[in-house]
């Protein structure tokens, strides 16, 4: 088969590390892909939601699978675009159609799913200019934090927490009547403040059947104990050890099974990646976030803990036979530290050569926001490159990634030291 990984990221560069690995894969690409893809496939300089582009890559190049890495394309319709183009029948899409795709595209959308599938999440209402101060009045209903949402896509800055109620109410006018997130931010969820631990679970579905790969916990803060701005994510750990079977009995059971269900029963079609952001209170699981593609840097966890050829298990989720796959999940334990650019998650320079890739022999360099320049290899983003490891446990996978980025420089090179503190 060719197939072609649509993104650019260290996801990217890990979906084609693991496809490259196949007996089933002839020809590999990513679009547009970074300097670790460059060497496994062939990138091509397209971008992720140039329809067009991306058919006539297609067409050019014989490719027989799409596997979407980001959401973007996913909510803007991509995989309803191959189905409707004559031109691009029998191209199999791994990612939901945009119907599904609203999971992640409407925090409003998926809340009111979970509650149609009595699936557990925090209470919430949403509230638009035309209702704000019902919104103000269901403020005073709550305990603080106030959780402020964005109903669409606002590259993962949407969510504001806020331990003041003035406060909130300001943020809540910011975003509603000033578009705070632009159009993102119309429309906003109002959530009850849930406290636990976060963890999220990946599910395999043909939109049948599922498979659940193994839990993964990722970093989102800057900063170290858990402090500063959000980022995409700082760092992962795979798997989550204060997830007990009891407890993963309890995702699948009562988030798992009728999120596919529910689904099925509101023929929302879906064949990919469902991402499920969890937050342990007490001793249950509730749901934070759907997303509708895998985690980054989740993924430079679990998929180094998938045995199975990824290729086999991509051609049984478009026939539709994935209830015949077994997942093997390797023992060890595999954690990822991500290498960012000085500044990020706020203003960071580009074009900084990194120096040392050669020297690491003991961990896997998955690159995110690194290109290729004239035989070098550059800073092109804030994400830079995610550091993977395995180990008998996190605690020695850890060790292992810190190691290894002692090998590795770059001017402002930034990472937290503190992954795992948690646990
Ligand atoms: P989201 O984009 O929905 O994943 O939210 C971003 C982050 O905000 C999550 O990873 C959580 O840390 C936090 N968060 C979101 N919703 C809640 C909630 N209801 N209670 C507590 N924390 C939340
Ligand atoms: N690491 C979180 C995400 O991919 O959304």
């Amino acid at each position: 088969m060719n197939i072609l990984v649509l993104g650019s990221g260290g996801r990217e560069h890990t979906f084609a590390w693991k496809i490259a690995q196949s007996n089933h894969c002839n020809r590999l690409f990513v679009a547009p892909g970074n300097s670790g893809t460059v060497d496994i496939a062939t990138n091509l300089n397209i971008s992720v939601t140039d329809f067009e582009a991306i058919k006539d890559a297609v067409i050019k190049n014989n490719i027989d699978l799409v596997v979407v890495g980001p959401e973007d394309p996913l909510v803007k319709g991509i995989h309803d675009y191959f189905l409707q183009n004559e031109d691009l029948q029998g191209v199999s899409v791994i990612g939901p159609q945009r119907a599904a795709a609203e999971l992640e595209g409407s925090k409003e959308f998926a809340k009111e799913f979970m509650k149609r599938h009595h699936i557990p999440t925090a209470a919430y209402q949403s509230f638009t200019k035309d209702n704000i101060e019902e919104g103000y009045r269901f403020l005073e209903t709550l305990q603080p934090p106030y959780v402020l949402k964005a109903d669409g896509l606002a590259a993962g800055k949407g969510v504001l927490i806020i331990k003041d109620i003035e406060e909130a109410k300001r943020e809540l006018k910011n975003m509603l009547v000033d578009a705070k997130f632009g159009s993102a931010s119309t429309k906003v969820v109002i959530e009850e403040f849930l406290d636990g631990i976060e963890l999220s679970c990946f599910v395999l579905t043909d939109g049948k059947d599922y498979k659940i790969l193994p839990t993964a916990k990722d970093y989102k803060r800057i900063g170290e104990g858990d402090t500063g701005l959000n980022t995409g994510g700082m760092g992962a750990i795979s798997p989550v050890p204060f997830a007990s079977n009891e407890f993963l009995d309890k995702i699948e059971n009562q988030i798992v099974k009728p999120t596919v269900e529910g689904l099925k029963a509101d023929d929302l079609p879906y064949v990919g990646f469902i991402f499920i952001g969890l937050i342990k209170v007490g001793d249950d699981p509730k749901v934070i976030e759907y997303n509708v593609r895998m985690g980054d840097p989740e993924t430079e966890v679990v998929l180094p803990r998938l045995k199975n050829d990824l290729v086999e298990i991509f051609k049984a989720m478009s026939n539709q036979t994935l209830s015949e796959i077994e997942l093997e999940i390797d023992n060890r334990a595999a954690t990822t530290i991500m290498l960012v650019s000085g500044g990020y998650p706020e203003a960071y320079e580009k074009g900084k050569e990194i120096f040392g890739l050669e020297a690491v022999k003991d961990s896997i360099v998955f690159h995110a926001g690194a290109k290729s320049d004239n035989g070098k290899v550059v800073t092109s983003g804030g994400r830079v490159m995610a550091i993977t490891s395995y180990g008998t446990n996190y605690e020695e996978a850890i060790k292992k990634s810190y190691q290894s980025i002692d090998l590795l420089c770059f001017d402002k090179m930034y990472y937290r030291k503190d992954i795992g503190f948690d646990l």
